[in-house]
């Protein structure tokens, strides 16, 4: 495993204005990992799961599984884990902060041992992220919750079945709901639910470990089992990636091969990659191309939503590209409610972006310069590294820890398809 704190200070050097070309593997999803290594905790059989990516975030969850007593291994993508000694309950407060996703822990750590205490997540940089639809529902379920010193403290004698319809989409809310209820004999029933593949993929593996699940629309109906076996699963291909490199793909003129995709989860995307004027073909299942025709990028509209809508978390990667389209581009965020700090990081590469409300307007400029620029979360960081791709001369982009949270190798992968980028600490800056 890395050194989180060496990895903090890196920074990347792009020399601007190559053509990527040739194939690229796609990693397994961050956002389906995290949510089925913390699924291991509602049983006492050991579990296997492939194709987990290298990230900071998978280090981070590996080590709150090893605070709570659980074993855990992490070997070229599989992760084992035996969680038959659990004996802690408590997420702490420096993990939590690292990684919101921490709060996935109190749904399987409730429906197995009744208790959970879990650092309040508070704020982070794209928004308030409340978590009261995941309190509802444990609420709903016969749980005592109390917050005491920055910790929720959550307590369940039997948990009861819950009917609840949820007043906003919410993935890990969704998530959680399910591990709560997956140990509850009682029929329950979840409306209104977020339907992602990442939710999708959770719910095969809460399945392959004895729960019943239907799932209909955006209801959800659980059958609970008291004894639930250990699982074998592989993570799907990470569509946020693959999106990402669709958009590398398109934006810099070149032609690669996305290998490892679900064609299937990147509707949204491709529609409005094809949109902007780029050529997608699909050449399978699991396998893409994505090219320029050579006549520039069309202005286009996006407005962000849940699945199958367009992900908030392509929105800073499209924006790049927007920079330099033929025109005005449109891009409404409806998800988070601070999720434009790009914006300031491409204006300062010369961008010209204004900024209403949950809207962005976007003019196309001819060209945009290398600068030196900050990562200030995960996807505005993706959006800088695409920005430096075409930008004339050299950017810097600072702080890439958030970039080595959500994405495997990003560097390396983009100069296996022809990048001048290079990752060098931070005191090498001159
Ligand atoms: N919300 C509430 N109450 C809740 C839960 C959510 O008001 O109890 C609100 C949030 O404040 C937000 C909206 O509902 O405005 C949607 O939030 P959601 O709960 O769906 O987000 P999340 O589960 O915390 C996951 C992903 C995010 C992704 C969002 C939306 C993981 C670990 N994280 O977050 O991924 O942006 O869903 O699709 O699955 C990323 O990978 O860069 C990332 C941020």
């Amino acid at each position: 495993m890395r050194n989180t704190t060496l990895y903090t200070s890196e920074c990347l050097f792009i020399e601007g204005g190559q053509r990527l070309k040739g194939s690229v593997r796609i990693s397994g999803s961050k956002n389906a990992s995290l949510p089925v290594m913390m699924s291991s905790l509602l049983t006492d059989q050991v579990c296997e799961i492939h194709e987990v990516p290298h990230l900071l975030d998978v280090e981070s969850t590996i080590e709150l599984l090893q605070v709570l007593g659980v074993d855990v291994s992490y070997d070229g993508g599989c992760v084992r884990i035996d969680p038959s000694k659990v004996n802690s309950f408590v997420a702490p407060d420096n993990i939590v902060r690292r990684m919101r996703a921490s709060v996935l822990a109190m749904g399987p750590l409730l429906a197995r041992f009744g208790r959970a205490v879990v650092a309040m997540p508070g704020g982070c940089s794209i928004g308030v992220r409340a978590i009261d639809q995941h309190i509802k529902v444990f609420e709903k379920g016969g749980t005592f919750v109390r917050v005491e010193h920055g910790y929720i403290h959550l307590e369940v004698e039997r948990i009861k079945p819950v009917e609840y319809t949820f007043e906003v989409v919410t993935v890990t809310g969704t998530e959680n709901a399910l591990m709560f209820l997956s140990r509850c004999e009682k029929r329950s029933i979840l409306r209104n639910i977020a339907v992602e593949p990442e939710v999708i993929d959770l719910v095969e593996v809460l399945k392959s470990m004895g729960v019943s699940i239907e799932i209909e629309g955006r209801t959800a109906i659980i059958k609970g089992n008291a004894e639930l076996k250990g699982f074998d699963h592989k993570v799907i291909p990470d569509r946020i990636e693959a999106g990402t490199f669709l958009v590398a793909g398109f934006m810099t003129g070149g032609d690669i091969e996305l290998e490892n995709v679900r064609v299937e989860h990147l509707g949204s995307v491709i529609e409005k990659i094809r949109e902007a004027g780029a050529c997608v073909e699909i050449l399978a299942p699991d396998k893409l191309r994505v090219r320029s025709e050579g006549d520039g990028i069309r202005p286009i509209s996006i407005s962000t939503s849940e699945y199958p809508g367009f992900p908030t978390d392509m929105q800073a990667q499209f924006m790049s590209m927007c920079c330099i389209a033929r025109g005005s581009s449109e891009i409404t965020e409806n998800i988070f409610e601070n999720r434009f700090q790009h914006v300031a990081e491409l204006q300062r590469m010369g961008a010209d972006i204004h900024v209403k409300g949950r809207t962005a307007f976007i003019r196309g400029v001819k060209k945009l310069t290398g600068a030196e620029v900050f990562s200030t979360d995960l996807r505005a960081s993706a959006s800088l590294v695409l920005a430096g791709l075409v930008a004339e001369g050299r950017t810097i982009v600072r702080e890439i820890y958030h970039l080595d949270r959500g994405y495997e190798k990003l560097d390396e992968k983009l100069k296996g398809l022809g990048a001048l980028i290079q990752r060098r600490p931070t005191f090498d800056i001159t």
